[in-house]
């Protein structure tokens, strides 16, 4: 039988996401220390990446369910060295239960799912970031409730994030704002398979009418380091500050899926401010997840 694979959000249905975010909320509301379900079971996660969040989540949330956790990069394994990515899937997959990667092409991701017996979850690429939506989701059910029918404001690069932002609104029927330049646009496709979902507007102020939550991202995300300067010129009246906040609901919440930038994507009286809910999105990276690997390792 094939795996279950989380390589988008669109790989769960709406009914199954929801479950798994109020059971993420109720494993963050009471943990059980004996309760171990991965007992013996092993994560392999390969980063191309860098990672804070995404490495130290995944590891304890195996840890707590009394598994363990396998940091490997491609500088150190024969995947450095240019070992054909199926070849890799299948003996990595035949030595661990679950396979988490961060890559730099989404296609590395499909590609080793393909090949590997045990779930591959994409922990971060070029096109998606489903992992991070999963805790946004969380945290806005914790805070607000279900987000059906709500409006969300994405603001500035039309990215990995704005992607999974687009796929959440299809899922879970709300509304996505989009405000971002000419050129950095999301992709067609992805845009186009969400139909009226998707809104876009010409300035930031005008995107954040009436928005339940204002999400950002960094202006140049892994890899476009050497589009910096660029980027800031392009990016430089996409920055959520207090006005952007001011045409939101008074009680919108403010969300990015850190490391940020202050002064270039988010201001600092915004992500330091009393809307801004990032850090407690950051801690729900840990209690989606776990959720996460009882859904794909449990079937529950
Ligand atoms: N948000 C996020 O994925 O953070 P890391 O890059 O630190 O994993
Ligand atoms: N868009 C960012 C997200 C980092 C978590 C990047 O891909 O670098």
């Amino acid at each position: 039988m094939n795996p279950r694979h989380f390589i988008s959000l669109l790989d769960v249905s709406s009914d199954e996401l929801r479950a798994l975010i109020h059971r993420a909320i109720a494993l963050k509301n009471h943990r059980d220390v004996d309760y171990q379900p991965l007992k013996g079971q092993v994560m392999a996660m390969i980063f191309e990446k860098s990672s804070t969040r995404t490495r130290i989540s995944f590891e304890a949330g195996m840890s707590h369910f009394g598994g363990s956790a396998l940091f490997l990069s491609p500088r150190d394994t024969q995947l450095g060295r240019g070992e054909p990515l199926r070849d890799s899937a299948k003996v990595i997959s035949s030595m661990v239960d679950c396979i988490m990667l961060r890559t730099d092409k989404h296609q590395t991701v499909t590609t080793f799912a393909e090949h590997s017996r045990v779930p591959v979850i994409n922990g971060l690429t070029d096109q998606q970031h489903p992992c991070q939506l999963l805790a946004d989701i969380h945290t806005f059910f914790e805070l607000r409730g279900d987000i059906q029918g709500k409006t969300v404001a994405w603001i500035g690069d039309g990215n990995n994030m704005c992607h999974s932002y687009i796929h959440a609104a299809m899922i879970l029927d709300f509304t996505l704002h989009i405000a971002c330049p000419v050129g950095y646009e999301p992709a067609a496709d992805i845009v186009a398979a969400a139909g009226a979902r998707v809104e876009f507007f010409p300035d930031t102020v005008a995107a954040a009418q009436n928005a339940d939550l204002v999400v950002t991202d960094v202006w140049a995300s892994m890899g476009q380091e050497e589009e910096q300067k660029q980027r800031e010129i392009a990016f430089k009246n996409y920055q959520v500050d207090a006005k952007v906040m001011a045409a939101a609901h008074p009680d919108a919440l403010f969300m990015h899926c850190l490391p940020a930038h202050r002064g270039e994507e988010v201001s600092a009286d915004v992500i330091d401010g009393p809307q801004s809910v990032v850090f407690q999105e950051a801690e729900n990276r840990l209690h989606a997840q776990k959720a996460l690997l009882e859904f794909l390792l449990c079937g529950k």
